[in-house]
């Protein structure tokens, strides 16, 4: 059996930046709300030439450069993404076909916030069995062209921003660690309490376009926050404490928590119920806001170029979100 590393990092965020003071212009909204609520200064909003793809190719790149191999040797493409560029087909194959390289398979991960685990998960399995060396694997959303920026949206709207984030996962040398074990649940029965449920297949464009209700938000994301959030708290430390168990780990063993970043509140919280100290956790929604599959590769190939995210590194990736699907990563950076 092999072990898997994540050998390079990279991250992709477009230029336009939009702060609070932007979202108020637009709906009835303010920063000190939207900050004592979730933290969040400002998020980015893509462009016209930015699409899930095509983010999610730029942070591959650098991710490929990083790890120090050439794009023709990745083996495999996952993509986590809740914003796909079309319905189907899903974006890794666009990926592919924008990397220029051969035509290795490309898998789409339909996991929410909890994309960018499940997807490492996936990688960490295939790299295992010793069918593939390198997997690049992607977090990449774009939500800003789906939501609901009147008023009524409000309190999902000033939450979510755009980006790509991604990572590949190599076979580790002989002695190397690497990823250490990773941990995957879902409640289907919350399925509804954080869902964007149109179009589907019983309710196509057609039917929502003929019946023009204009109250009609089913094709907006829909979240139950204050529901969310307290079974947020709930999972992250259980997920996190799962990994830690599992390998025989305490809190102090932890060099950086890189958590989903879901809202500050939601990290801030997990940190003071396990006890971690600020150098323990990286928290960069403030800048984001919340990226969902994106959030763990961008927060990780930032905490690298600062340095806070170093090799040899004991690193645990927690996420909780729709579905409800939760996950953890513990690893060796
Ligand atoms: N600006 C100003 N006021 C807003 C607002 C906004 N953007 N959004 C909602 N409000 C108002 C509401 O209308 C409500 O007003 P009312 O009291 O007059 O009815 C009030 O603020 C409180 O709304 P509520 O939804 O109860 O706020 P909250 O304290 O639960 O905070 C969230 C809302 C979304 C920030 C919070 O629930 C949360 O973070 N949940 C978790 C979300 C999350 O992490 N999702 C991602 C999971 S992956």
């Amino acid at each position: 059996m092999y072990r898997s590393k994540i050998s390079g990092v990279g991250h992709y965020v477009p230029d336009n930046v939009v702060t609070n003071d932007d979202l108020s212009k637009l709906i009835d909204t303010n920063d000190e709300w939207i900050t004592e609520r979730t933290g969040i200064k400002e998020r980015r909003f893509a462009g016209p030439a930015d699409s899930p793809s095509s983010m999610g190719t730029k942070a591959a790149l650098l991710a490929i450069e990083r790890a120090g191999i050439d794009k023709n040797d990745i083996d495999f493409i996952i993509f986590a993404t809740l914003s796909p560029d079309y319905y189907f087909p899903g974006p890794g194959v666009l990926v592919q076909e924008q990397l220029g390289i051969k035509e290795v398979g490309a898998l789409d991960v339909r996991n929410q916030c909890s994309g960018f685990v499940y997807g490492l998960s996936v990688a960490d399995q295939f790299i295992k069995t010793g069918m593939y060396k390198n997997i690049l694997l992607i977090g990449s959303e774009l939500h800003s062209g789906g939501l609901d920026m009147t008023t009524r949206g409000r309190g999902v709207s000033v939450i979510f921003g755009d980006g790509a984030g991604a990572v590949v996962l190599s076979r580790a040398n002989e002695g190397e660690e690497g990823i250490l074990s990773t941990h995957m649940h879902s409640e289907g029965k919350y399925a509804e309490e954080l869902a964007l449920i149109a179009p589907n297949t019983g309710r196509w464009i057609p039917t929502i376009m003929n019946n023009n209700d204009p109250d009609d938000i089913s094709y907006y994301p829909y979240m139950n926050g204050n529901f969310v959030f307290k079974h947020a708290v709930v999972r992250f430390a259980e997920v996190i404490q799962e990994a830690l168990q599992a390998n025989n780990k305490n809190v102090a063993d932890i060099d950086l928590l890189i958590p989903h970043q879901a809202n500050l509140r939601i990290s801030q919280f997990i940190q003071k119920k396990m006890g971690l100290s600020d150098d323990q956790v990286y928290n960069n929604i403030m800048r984001y806001g919340n990226t969902t599959a994106a959030s763990i590769p961008i927060a990780m190939s930032e905490a690298w170029e600062e340095g806070k995210l170093k090799r040899g590194d004991t690193v645990c990736l927690a996420a909780f979100g729709s579905g409800f699907t939760w996950a953890s990563a513990l690893l060796k950076f």
